[in-house]
């Protein structure tokens, strides 16, 4: 019966917190949303609720993303995947935002509401309005049959299982994940290749495997985390796709530790921030092998020469790093996908070391359901 299957679900599973039990779930969680969605014949995916066709697909002319929160920097990274891969200029907005700002609803852009509990009520409202001026609107949604799945036109559901921690962790992980499957199969249908779908396929499809190794590395976070405990502030930076990472991050340690953090893209570091990096204000870099890998390393460089402790996610050591968390290489994309999980375990271990209550941060509620 139902009620059972809620009862097992909502046990802790031999973990000390929810927030623990979901970030170790989420190697399972990510391969139920790839579950029965690549169709490898067309090198794409079937998402049977999006309620959009092909033609529709490739005459939209922009995609804005709404959401907040957590759910609202998994839009940041779900707007440069469909940019990247579709080719569709995309971005996101913290759903109240936008609805106070009367916005121009524009009949040839599509509109996202991305939400875990489907009920926050900013994004629900914006939803509301936007449905009323007649525009398009598709949901990204944790909760069968809440309100926003309801009231959209259609969507992915994100199938990370019940979240009970405040925070979210594997909700956020799996809704990238959705926005990458949303963003392969927008992009198939406009001018993605066939060699460019199946290589983001290959890429799903090693996530879980690369999940379960970043889980091997919960006790070197574990011990860097005791020296973070420490810190007044901290700081985190990124490029493009490193920049929604550094604000998830950055929330999820203010939410659960208490420290005051801060995210920013890591050029705009020398345009104020850096004067606050000392000793007492570590850093943490996000430094993908990528493109802009070099760009990234003159960062550090900047931020070592002002004696400010850092550590890096990377995908090899960084020299001019204090400490590196050497996460395993995907494609390119995907790399939001891997760094933000080793982030989630160090604002975990230094909410732990602090002796804060993880699963129910002061002042936070799960879902605000109000204005
Ligand atoms: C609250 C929670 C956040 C969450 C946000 C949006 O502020 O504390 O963790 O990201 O609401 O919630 P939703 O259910 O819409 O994703």
């Amino acid at each position: 019966t139902t009620v059972e299957w809620e009862a097992e679900s909502y046990d802790m599973g031999g973990h000390d917190t929810y927030m623990h039990k979901e970030i170790v779930e989420q190697v399972d969680a990510v391969d139920r949303v790839l579950r029965g969605r690549i169709d490898d014949r067309f090198a794409t995916v079937r998402l049977g609720g999006l309620n959009l066709d092909a033609r529709e697909a490739r005459s939209m002319r922009r995609v804005k993303i709404l959401g907040c929160g957590s759910a609202y920097h998994a839009g940041q990274i779900g707007a440069q995947m469909i940019e990247e891969l579709a080719r569709i200029p995309a971005d996101a907005e913290p759903a109240s935002e936008f609805r106070y700002r009367n916005p121009v609803v524009d009949p040839d852009t599509l509109y996202i509401a991305v939400s875990q509990s489907g009920e926050t009520y900013d994004t629900l409202a914006a939803v509301q309005e936007l449905k009323r001026k007649g525009a398009r609107v598709l949901g990204v949604v944790n909760v069968v049959g809440s309100a926003i799945a309801r009231e959209t036109d259609g969507g992915v559901y994100v199938h990370a299982g019940p979240e009970v921690c405040v925070v979210s962790t594997k909700c956020f992980t799996n809704t990238a994940v959705a926005f990458a499957l949303l963003a392969l199969h927008l992009g198939r249908i406009r001018d993605l290749s066939v060699a460019d779908g199946k290589r983001i396929i290959e890429g799903l499809r090693k996530l879980p495997g690369q999940i379960a190794e970043i889980m091997e590395l919960e006790d070197h976070i574990a011990t860097l985390a005791k020296e973070f405990a420490d810190a007044k502030s901290m700081m985190f930076v990124g490029r493009v796709r490193g920049y929604p990472v550094a604000r998830e991050a950055s929330l999820k340690l203010k939410e659960i530790s208490y420290i005051h953090a801060e995210a920013y893209p890591a050029s705009e570091l020398k345009h104020g921030p850096l004067a606050l990096i000392e000793p007492a204000t570590p850093t943490v870099a996000i430094v993908p092998r990528d493109d802009l890998l070099e760009k990234n390393r003159a960062t550090l460089e900047e931020i070592k020469a002002r004696s400010g402790r850092i550590l890096a996610v990377a995908h090899e050591p960084q020299e001019k790093a204090d400490d590196t968390i050497v996460v395993p290489r995907n494609e390119p994309e995907l790399d939001p996908v891997l760094m933000g999980i080793p982030l989630q375990l160090l604002a975990y271990h230094t909410a732990l070391a602090l002796g804060r209550d993880i699963d129910k941060p002061r002042n936070l509620a799960k879902s605000v359901t109000v204005e």
